[in-house]
């Protein structure tokens, strides 16, 4: 294509209506099932202060340190582009004191982020995410509930051989009993550690278990496990977690390696994880983060939540059903001459409202050109108008499926004499 024409930016893309179907399958199933679980929708701005990103999901994080958007607003505000919701969602909870209204709150948002990661399949700076957040309740079995109510949506959408990756981080008292274990392990092999985790060993000894360096991999083996250095309450919790999903069959491993690229998160946290799209990612992505309302300024709240990527679920659709549903019409009307193209323009538009998917053409084309156009649109049924019909007070509909025709009448009950034949 010639320089002169502007193109989107390296990991930003239009989704094209020819594309939509399934994002518009997957957000209707998803609201469905929010609204069963009694979640509220909410919509926060794209932009925040750069602080909020920084102080919850963590400075030493892969987001926070390398993938944020982030710039000076002309006053001088540092601003970002937010990279994730949870984080908003907890400022607007406690910028409007949203726990004076009801103690339990639940959440959802979609909308879209922006990481500035290397683009692959799958992985986009611009992408969206269907996001839930459920604040006041620290029960196990909202942790549940809520890995339950993906593999349910997930189920819905015709997926299969999904498992939820699950470990627990454990909290403020026995996480510092981990990190210390896992220094000791590392001991003095700190040389087989690249740059990254060196610097992370001294600020947050967890995040080196998330490295993807195979060197600091290798070294990590038979390291200890959070799992194993949980208080009593932790363990509890996490047991009581994995009791629920197994009695509601839900298929889970906990995978002693998930710690999760964002430093919010205490005990339960999770991932379910595809190999759909090639090497293995995660769909969705979630954890409970029972301090960080507490650490924005708002009082003590246990809270958990959920992201999906819905780019990686709108291709793991496309792979399972590769026929795409065509854009289909109820009704094509082929209108030959000005007098048809009037009839035709208000018969339309009553049609329409009334629910009957209705296109014409008012581009003055052939009766040829038109009833190709009628098949391309996919049309079950198509209406001819010409200048006999007008002059005769009739018109045929035809049944694209079966060749069957009608002769109506074009007087004032023609709307609804066709939805008769159409329904
Ligand atoms: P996350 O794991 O960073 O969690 O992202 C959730 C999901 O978003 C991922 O599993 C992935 O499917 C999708 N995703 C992330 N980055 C990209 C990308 N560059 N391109 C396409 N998809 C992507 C969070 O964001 C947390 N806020 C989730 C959460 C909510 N935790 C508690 N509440």
């Amino acid at each position: 294509m010639s320089e002169q024409h502007i193109q989107t930016i390296r990991g930003f893309r239009d989704i094209l209506p020819e594309q939509m179907a399934f994002w518009q399958k997957i957000e209707q199933e998803a609201i469905h099932v929010f609204r069963c679980f009694g979640y509220e929708e909410i919509r926060i701005p794209v932009v925040e202060r750069t602080r909020l990103f920084s102080r919850s999901i963590g400075e030493t994080t892969d987001i926070v340190e390398k993938e944020m958007y982030s710039f000076e607003d002309r006053n001088e505000d540092k601003i970002t582009l937010r990279p994730e919701a949870t984080a908003s969602i907890c400022r607007s909870y406690i910028q409007h004191k949203m726990y004076s209204v009801d103690p339990v709150r639940k959440f959802f948002l979609i909308g879209p982020m922006f990481r500035r990661e290397r683009p692959q399949k799958g992985r986009y700076r611009q992408f969206y995410q269907i996001d839930a957040e459920v604040f006041g309740i620290s029960s196990p079995y909202i942790d549940a509930e809520l890995i339950f109510l993906l593999h349910t949506l997930f189920q819905r959408l015709g997926l299969t051989g999904l498992t939820a990756h699950i470990n627990s981080l454990g909290c403020s008292e026995c996480r510092p009993v981990f990190q210390k274990k896992l220094l000791e392990f590392i001991g003095d092999q700190k040389e087989n550690f690249c740059e990254v985790c060196t610097r992370r060993m001294e600020k947050n000894p967890l995040r080196i278990l998330d490295c993807k360096v195979e060197t600091c991999k290798k070294a990590l083996q038979g390291a200890p496990a959070t799992q194993d250095c949980l208080c009593d309450a932790c363990r509890n919790h996490f047991h009581q977690v994995q009791e629920a999903l197994s009695k509601q069959n839900i298929p889970f491993e906990v995978d002693n390696s998930l710690v999760r690229g964002l430093d919010y998160y205490t005990r339960t946290a999770w991932e379910i994880q595809t190999t759909a799209l090639g090497a293995q990612s995660a769909v969705a992505g979630g954890g409970r983060y029972d301090g960080l309302v507490e650490e924005l300024g708002g009082p003590a709240t246990p809270a958990i939540g959920f992201a999906i990527g819905f780019d990686r679920l709108v291709e793991i659709m496309e792979q399972i059903y590769p026929e795409k549903d065509l854009p289909s019409q109820d009704l094509f009307i082929v209108a030959l001459g000005e007098a048809a193209m009037e009839k035709a323009y208000h018969l339309s538009c009553d049609l329409n409202l009334a629910g009957i998917k209705t296109r014409t053409d008012f581009r003055g084309k052939s009766m040829k050109s038109l009833m190709k156009r009628a098949n391309k649109l996919n049309a079950g049924h198509v209406l001819i108008i010409g200048e006999n019909e007008i002059e005769n007070g009739q018109a045929v509909l035809r049944n694209m499926d079966t060749k069957e025709q009608v002769l109506l009448s074009l007087d004032d009950g023609l709307a609804s004499e066709i939805q008769k034949q159409i329904r």
